[in-house]
């Protein structure tokens, strides 16, 4: 088992697209009831990973005869024509709850005994409701260790069926498994839920699948189901991509404001989780439902209230993608989410608020509070839950040094996650539309120049500090004597002053290279850079120095959202304010930390929330805070997240 995987990055957009593998809720059902049928089956785009070996391993021990093309993602299945006989085996589903849940109600349709177990998180798992159905249908099961718990035993002389209540609002695989027995009892089955379903979808899909396979399911109302007395019928059926791991990738589109295709899923999908992107749709990304594809465009997005019940398993997806939104967001309806893997609210509360997110943990729900400005990376565990890896992963496509524990954890359900991942990375020499630009934006203090210089000195890039341009015309206006009020006046400072911005900066010949960085200078030029007609001078110049020069690494405000928006790669440094303040006191002798501070937080709001060009996280950007970090290590983690997106 790897210890832990490092993300780094990918410091763009992300334009491609995904083959994601086959759906495990598709696979599992699909195998079941080949595994009851008469004949042969023929299955494709399988899902091989740990929870469908759990299922296969499952059906073998059954009976049934199953012949694999891993390869080619198809399985030959021949069944048992009816229910199972019963041999004493204990079948592990390993930590599957699909495969625990669906194989139950089947051994208790069977003939002998057979004991169900799994690992010590499935044996932590409900199964209490799914027990009680079976107990009132006349089945002998016996906890061996904690009443409601893995391992059971059963002692199965065959269901005679007839109608049972089964309470859903833990988990709707109870169901599905009843459901998928059903047509094996004697006299059919007629199963009312209580209360309303959990992941009603789930339940649908298996319907959906039993009907692939020749059996019925009327659906009385919306909460009675009748399966007659009936037979399993081999056939030929294609498995649908995974919906909720397609949602990874939707999210990774989004987070990282590129676009993502993923083949093989549209609207007729059977899948519940597809609408994960009608949520993505309403937080304002662009989704296009084509034939055979879903293509999903990030922009910026806003928050919002979704009611997650029906589609829950992608959650933890857009409570990651939240984390990048320009508002609220809560989610609601999941409160059963505490019985999954892990207790998905508790965990996901608690590694979002480790990377700076603010979180609250509801009974039923999450309520996140974004802040761009303060995601940090972090050690993430992921308490043996696939999704808690895959999820986290998505916020270390933007922000860097996120480690995820255990990420083999992720084999559960899609073994090639990360490889997949990877594969979005952005590459450079794919574009023929981005400026050769490293464009680092950022907060005063938050290590940008030094950064900067650095990391030009590191690439062997030429540096632009387009806020010494800045500096430079306050400076002009405090020789000149003119109002810093008056706009026209330091327009036209602006277009008149001869900046040389070098190892010196000198202004009118004059060597200001000290000057530039004065008390003073540092109160009159956030109102100087304020002033749209300032910038309309100063932009078109540092465009066309950056383009002489065939590209560098260029710092200050806007660089990335305004003078090269299409940066090759987009930066955005932050630290926490006090110790932003703290630099800066130690780099000057003349103020107190006191009023460092309050000079720091204004520049902050007046550069964030000006009209003009305000400071904002650049589409895509890398969220780097460097709290903590040394500029070597700041400059190391770009050098490398730059040198994979030029790598070839
Ligand atoms: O990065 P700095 O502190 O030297 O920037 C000086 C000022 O110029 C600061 O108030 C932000 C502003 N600035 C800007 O508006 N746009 C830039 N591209 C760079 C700096």
């Amino acid at each position: 088992m790897s210890k832990s995987a490092v993300i780094t990055p990918f410091g763009a957009s992300t334009i491609g697209s995904v083959k994601v593998p086959g759906s495990k809720s598709h696979t599992n059902r699909a195998l079941l009831c080949a595994a009851l049928a008469q004949g042969t089956s023929r299955l494709s785009g399988v899902l091989f990973a740990d929870d469908t070996e759990a299922m296969l391993d499952a059906i073998r021990t059954l009976g049934a005869e199953v012949e694999e093309n891993r390869r080619e993602l198809t399985l030959e299945i021949t069944g048992l024509g009816g229910s199972p006989r019963l041999d004493k085996s204990t079948i592990d589903c390993r930590s599957s709850g699909t495969t625990s849940r669906f194989i139950l109600p089947v051994l208790a349709s069977g003939h002998g005994a057979a004991t169900l177990d799994g690992s010590e998180q499935l044996r932590s798992r409900p199964f209490a409701e799914q027990i009680a159905a079976l107990r009132s249908l006349g089945c002998t099961l016996q906890e061996t260790q904690m009443p409601g718990e893995l391992p059971i035993e059963i002692q199965a002389d065959g269901l005679a069926g007839g109608e049972i209540e089964v309470t859903t609002d833990t988990s709707s695989q109870f169901v599905s498994g009843l459901l998928m027995a059903a047509p094996l009892c004697d006299k059919g089955l007629t199963l009312r839920l209580l209360g309303t379903p959990v992941s009603r979808p789930y339940i649908d899909m298996t319907i959906e699948v039993m009907r692939k396979f020749g059996v019925d399911v009327k659906k009385l109302d919306d909460s009675t189901y009748v399966v007659p007395p009936s037979r399993y019928r081999a056939t030929v059926l294609g498995v649908e991509p995974d919906a909720t791991a397609a949602s990874y990738f939707f999210g990774a589109a989004v987070i990282t404001q590129g676009k993502v295709r993923v083949d093989g899923l549209d609207k007729r999908s059977i899948q519940g989780d597809i609408q994960f992107v009608s949520v993505l749709d309403e937080l304002g990304a662009k989704v296009t439902w084509g034939d055979g594809y879903i293509e999903v465009e990030g922009d910026h997005i806003s928050g919002g209230s979704f009611d997650l019940q029906d589609f829950s398993d992608t959650a933890q997806t857009l409570a990651a993608v939240a984390a990048f939104a320009d508002s609220d967001l809560e989610i609601s309806g999941i409160g059963f989410i505490r019985a999954k893997e892990t207790d998905r609210l508790a965990a996901m509360t608690a590694e979002l608020t480790k990377c700076g997110v603010e979180i609250t943990e509801k009974p039923d729900g999450l309520l996140i509070r974004p802040n761009k400005w303060l995601l940090r990376g972090a050690t993430i565990n992921t308490y043996d839950d696939h999704r808690m890896a895959m999820s986290m992963s998505l916020l270390g496509l933007r922000v860097p040094r996120i480690e995820i524990l255990d990420p083999d954890c992720v084999n559960k359900t899609f073994p090639e996650f990360f490889d997949c991942l990877e594969g979005l990375r952005p590459r450079a020499q794919e574009r023929s539309d981005i400026a050769a630009v490293i464009a680092i934006d950022g907060p005063a203090g938050s290590g940008k120049s030094t950064v900067a210089r650095q990391l030009a000195a590191e690439l062997g890039l030429p540096h632009f500090d387009t806020g010494a341009m800045y500096r430079a015309v306050a400076v002009a206006a405090l020789r000149a004597g003119v109002d810093i009020e008056d706009a026209d006046a330091i327009t036209k400072l602006a277009k008149e002053t001869n900046i040389e911005i070098q190892e010196r900066i000198v202004i009118d010949g004059v060597d200001a290279t000290e000057e530039i960085r004065t008390p003073e200078a540092n109160q009159m030029v956030s109102v100087v850079a304020a002033n749209p007609q300032v910038r309309r001078v100063l932009v078109p110049q540092q465009r066309e120095w950056a383009t002489d020069l065939g590209g560098g690494v260029m710092e200050g405000r806007d660089i990335g959202t305004e003078v090269f928006p299409d940066a090759l790669f987009k930066v955005f440094l932050t630290a926490d304010l006090s110790i932003r303040a703290e630099r800066r006191f130690n780099e000057s002798s003349e103020q107190t930390m006191g009023s460092v501070l309050d000079d720091l937080k204004r520049r902050d709001q007046v550069d964030s929330t000006r009209e003009d060009s305000p400071l904002l996280v650049a589409p895509g950007a890398v969220i780097f805070d460097s709290s903590g970090l040394s500029i070597e290590d700041v400059v190391s983690d770009l050098a490398t997240i730059f040198r994979g997106l030029v790598a070839g």
